[in-house]
């Protein structure tokens, strides 16, 4: 069933855990998301960009979000609007049925440049005055993404401050988020602790505290009815990297956020873990292998499957490692 982001993200708070948003493209990734949910019994965030509309289109990404809810009734399943870019965004999404929105305030409109405070607190009150009238929840988000390791934004495509970041840019402040939240009255928080959109967070392998683990306390501990969002949550699976390369890629040394540092975080008030490149590069090396190993296949079904089985298992894997199994 169709449920609101603030109804699922306050169970999963009353109850201590986290629940990976996974970002959808395509039928593969959401049938491999509502296979892992269905198994596990975990309640299932389908959150669609910019960049997915712009790829599937925006009918053909609600009505595949509408055709999991059908396939898998007795799952729920919040439908979000991941980064819109203004009000006007955020209210096509909510004429469209979904039950969530994020406004990105963070950045300007063009989102690339950040954005001075008061023009985020104005975006978001008004998206979070229009969607509350419609049952709808809404996302805002405070600091901008930077990796602590290399002082990057992560990747520009328009989902991400460009170029170096301050210290101060790359933490979001607890006060200013109490005061964020009551001005504006988010249901969600994303803030800024260390991670980055992308694969390339980290250059090094990551040891122990990679992410601001005691600003996300001190953050939650100012605002504790308002959920903590992490975007760029992907931990870059060495394991896929290396079929990647070993079958025709070519992707440099990288690392992502390790799965115990999202437990911390969720330890301490995160309750939606943002991630799309992990099954990005499950579906590629799944795909590459594929067909390195079956040169005479040519049924798309068959290669496909492949991807679907290894996002399948990365999606299996959160759900388990985020405490979100048996609560759906
Ligand atoms: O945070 C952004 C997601 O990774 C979506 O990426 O804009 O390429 O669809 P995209
Ligand atoms: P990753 O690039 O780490 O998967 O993050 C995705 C994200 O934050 C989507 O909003
Ligand atoms: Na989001
Ligand atoms: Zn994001």
């Amino acid at each position: 069933a169709l449920v609101s982001m603030r109804q699922m993200l306050d169970h999963a708070a009353e109850h201590g855990y986290g629940i990976p948003a996974f970002n959808v493209n395509n039928l593969e990734q959401v049938r491999a998301i509502m296979l892992a949910a269905n198994d596990t019994n975990s309640p299932v965030i389908l959150q669609g960009s910019a960049g997915a509309r712009a790829y599937a289109g925006a009918p053909f990404l609600r009505h595949l979000i509408l055709a999991a809810i059908e396939e898998f009734p007795h799952i729920p399943v919040v439908m979000h609007q991941d980064h819109g870019t203004s009000p006007s965004v955020c209210q096509r999404s909510i004429q469209l049925g979904f039950s969530s929105v994020m406004m990105d305030g963070s950045l300007m409109d063009d989102g690339k440049t950040p954005s001075s405070y008061e023009y985020n607190v104005d975006v978001t009150r008004r998206t979070v005055e229009m969607a509350h009238a419609c049952g709808v929840s809404v996302e805002g988000e405070l600091g901008c993404l930077g990796s602590l390791e290399t002082g990057e934004a992560g990747e520009e495509d328009g989902i991400g401050a460009v170029g170096k970041l301050t210290m101060d840019q790359m933490l979001t402040d607890p006060e200013e988020a109490a005061d964020f939240v009551q001005k504006t009255q988010v249901d969600a928080l994303a803030i800024a602790c260390g991670t980055s959109h992308g694969a390339y967070k980290f250059t090094r392998p990551p040891t122990g505290d990679i992410l601001a683990i005691d600003r996300i306390k001190a953050i939650h501990s100012r605002i504790p009815n308002t959920h903590l969002v992490m975007h760029g949550s992907s931990s870059v699976p060495q394991e896929w990297l290396a079929i990647i390369n070993k079958y025709g890629g070519n992707i440099p040394e990288t690392y992502g956020v390790p799965v115990e540092q999202i437990q911390e975080g969720i330890k301490n008030g995160v309750r939606k873990i943002n991630i799309d490149t992990d099954l990005r590069l499950a579906s590629t090396g799944a795909v590459r292998r594929f067909l390195a190993e079956n040169p005479s296949e040519f049924d798309p079904r068959k290669f496909l499957k492949a991807s679907t089985q290894a996002m399948y298992d990365i999606c299996k894997a959160r759900y388990e490692a985020f405490g979100a199994v048996g609560h759906a």
